[in-house]
């Protein structure tokens, strides 16, 4: 018998069924050390905590967070609540001995992550930061062709995150379904929300990005608050471009909005190196765009590699050739390498540590946006 796992999820919402759906699922496709065991989810609303529980397998339920962290046989904090309350939940956690896997952003600010990452460091707990995008295989793929050094020298790399559902001025801000589009619960509009995960995923691929000069805009000024019905300045970044280098001596073009009509949730990257372009899309996660400038001219052109086979990542322990898997499957391969590498003692990427870098980028660019002029960042 495998040891179990107990998890102790805070938040019930959109990631709250992702990270469940994982913990559920990782046992039956992956050789994982550990069981996972659904302990306790808790939530805002008692009838919603209690439906949760019942419909996805939680043994118990409560809407105290702070039970979570106190109960002993939790091994396990998985926050899947709105920005502002990370810091706060992390850092109980990490007093009480738990291992955590923390939604992203990882805070709202440096500052705060920095005393995530400090509390983490001492009580020397596993910790995971959901940068989930890392796992989809296609994505991974690409990870390994760059390490590799199939694309050479790099000199590009640019991702949009475009999406179009606060264009209507009557969307309010606040409240539980659109904390969102309130500074003091998300920290920022898209920057922290969506551009995160695009920095993340390019610092993996492609190293550090040690410089930004960066614009927002902040297009609907005023906006009802959800809960008090009082009309209120929009505090966050509604869209933003930023242009960086990276360590490596590459450029870097970035833009995230939720002002682009039509799009809904569209994540491109490309990148474009001495030898080879690597180019994906969220839309059509299983495939990865290829151009190797080394194959014959007469039939040199853009691969579309369909990311279904036994040796390409996490694929192996799925269907067969040919079948692919889809977004949720990215959260099953992040509780895959979590249980495993806890099991040997390893950190799992992106750690507390590597979302703060992420973080120093993300408050960057939102300097540089408010001060209109480049901004350095040094990595410690
Ligand atoms: N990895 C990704 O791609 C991804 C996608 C979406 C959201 N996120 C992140 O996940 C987190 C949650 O986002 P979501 O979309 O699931 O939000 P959501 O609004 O769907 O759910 C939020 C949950 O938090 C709970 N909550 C709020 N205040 C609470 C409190 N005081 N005590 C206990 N529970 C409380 C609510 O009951 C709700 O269940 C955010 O940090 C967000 O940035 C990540």
């Amino acid at each position: 018998m495998k040891k179990t796992l107990n998890i102790g999820l805070i938040g019930y919402g959109f990631m709250g069924r992702t990270h469940s759906n994982a913990y559920r699922k990782v046992s039956n496709f992956f050789d994982v050390p550990y069981k996972p065991v659904l302990k306790t989810v808790c939530g805002l609303d008692e009838a919603q905590a209690r439906a949760f529980a019942d419909q996805w397998g939680y043994e118990s339920y409560c809407t105290d967070w702070r039970q979570v962290i106190a109960d002993d046989t939790i091994d396990v904090v998985d926050i899947c609540v709105p920005n502002n309350m990370h810091a706060e939940i992390a850092i109980a956690a990490a007093q009480a001995g738990k291992a955590i896997c923390c939604e992203k952003p990882l805070a709202l600010n440096v500052a705060e992550a920095e005393r995530m990452v400090a509390a983490v460091e001492k009580a020397g707990v596993a910790n995971l930061v959901s940068f989930n995008y890392r796992r989809v295989p296609a994505v991974t793929l690409a990870k390994q062709l760059i390490d590799e050094g199939r694309l050479g020298r790099i000199f590009h790399y640019r991702a949009n995150f475009l999406q179009d559902w606060t264009i209507s001025k009557d969307v309010p801000q606040g409240g539980m379904a659109t904390w969102r589009l309130d500074a003091k619960a998300a920290g920022s509009g898209v920057t922290g929300d969506l551009l995160a995960h695009c920095i993340d995923t390019a610092m993996w691929h492609n190293g550090a990005i040690t410089s930004v000069s960066a614009m927002t805009e902040t297009f609907i000024k005023e906006r009802k608050n959800a809960e008090t019905g009082k009309v209120e300045p929009v505090g966050i970044d509604d869209a933003c471009t930023f242009m960086c280098r990276f360590d490596n001596g590459s450029l870097g073009n970035f833009e995230s909005t939720r002002y682009a009509r039509g799009h809904k949730a569209l994540y491109t990257f490309e990148i474009n190196g001495e030898n080879a372009s690597i180019a994906w899309d969220l839309h059509d996660l299983h495939r990865l765009s290829y151009f190797d400038h080394a194959d014959d001219s007469i039939v040199r052109g853009w691969r579309n590699v369909h990311v279904t086979d036994g040796d390409m990542p996490y694929m192996g322990k799925w269907w067969v050739p040919g079948l692919q898997i889809g977004y949720e499957h990215s959260f099953v391969h992040q509780v895959a390498d979590f249980l495993e590498d806890m099991a040997q003692g390893k950190p799992t990427s992106p750690t507390f540590r590597e979302a703060l870098a992420t973080q120093r980028v993300c408050e960057a660019v939102l300097t540089s946006a408010k001060s209109k002029s480049w901004q350095t960042i040094k990595q410690p």
